[in-house]
């Protein structure tokens, strides 16, 4: 049996109707109701022919085998190519016209919140349709159908995914970027993300410094859900349109 969605207090409901600057963090559940799958959640962690996601999408493999790396991020584009934005996407994108400032600060590489229409999104970990060459930078995008981009056009050496990898810094910029928003924001959303990983799980602990209203949407607990001023337990493309009715 499904357990009943946490009912959304007073307080969160009266800053909705109120703030002007919101943050919402996303993580990779707020695509799982897209059919993406998570990398941890639900007692899991992810594994790819039996190797973990943290060893086969790392700087190290990058370095020693890039074809390996490129044949696990063909594997998840095919998985995404015919995917869509779920209620969640739609209602963030929504929001967008609701608040004076609305960032959508993503670590998901998946495209599916522009997909909705977001147009503020902050990538922190890349975007899976776009390749990057690694010795110029130069970046191109990858269309659904295309395979994967041979050599750089620009200076002819090996691309890419521009995608951070595990070990790897975050783009240069995005991550102040998000730290600005951060910063300045009044409420946050912190929305199916384990909060494992970091910078990006920094951002809600910077907005809460500041005196933000933190409000963590996910059906399971996390190391940050003690620390959030509310925790609606769910699933976010449940939740999230609430705030629209
Ligand atoms: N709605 C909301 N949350 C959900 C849903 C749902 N329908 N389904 C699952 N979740 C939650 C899970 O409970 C879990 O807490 O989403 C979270 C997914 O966690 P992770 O898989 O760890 O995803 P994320 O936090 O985005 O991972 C961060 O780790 O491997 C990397 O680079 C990868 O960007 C990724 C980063």
């Amino acid at each position: 049996m499904q357990s009943p969605i946490t009912p959304i207090s007073a307080e969160l409901r009266r800053l909705f109707a109120s703030s002007t600057r919101v943050l919402v963090l996303t993580g990779a559940g707020v695509s799982a109701e897209s059919g993406v799958p998570t990398f941890r959640g639900g007692g899991n962690s992810s594994v790819w022919k039996g190797i973990p996601v943290e060893e086969i999408a790392s700087a190290d493999t990058l370095q020693r085998d890039l074809p390996a790396v490129w044949e696990w991020f063909d594997y998840r584009r095919e998985v995404l190519r015919t995917l869509k934005p779920n209620p969640a996407h739609q209602e963030l994108a929504r929001w967008q016209d609701r608040f004076a400032e609305l960032t959508v600060v993503t670590q998901n590489v998946d495209r599916l919140h522009q997909k909705a229409g977001s147009r503020d999104v902050i990538e922190l970990h890349g975007n899976i349709w776009r390749a990057r060459c690694i010795n110029c930078r130069t970046c191109r995008d990858i269309a659904p159908h295309e395979g994967r981009p041979q050599a750089c056009r620009r200076c002819g050496e090996s691309m890419r995914p521009d995608v951070v990898l595990f070990g790897e810094t975050l783009p240069p910029g995005e991550f102040e970027r998000a730290t600005r928003r951060a910063s300045r924001c009044e409420l946050c959303f912190v929305v199916g993300t384990s909060s494992l990983v970091y910078p990006a799980a920094s951002l809600p602990e910077i907005a809460k410094a500041v005196g933000a209203y933190v409000c963590e949407v996910n059906p399971e607990r996390t190391p940050l859900s003690d620390r959030c001023d509310e925790v609606l337990t769910g699933k976010a493309g449940e939740i999230l349109p609430l705030f629209g009715t």
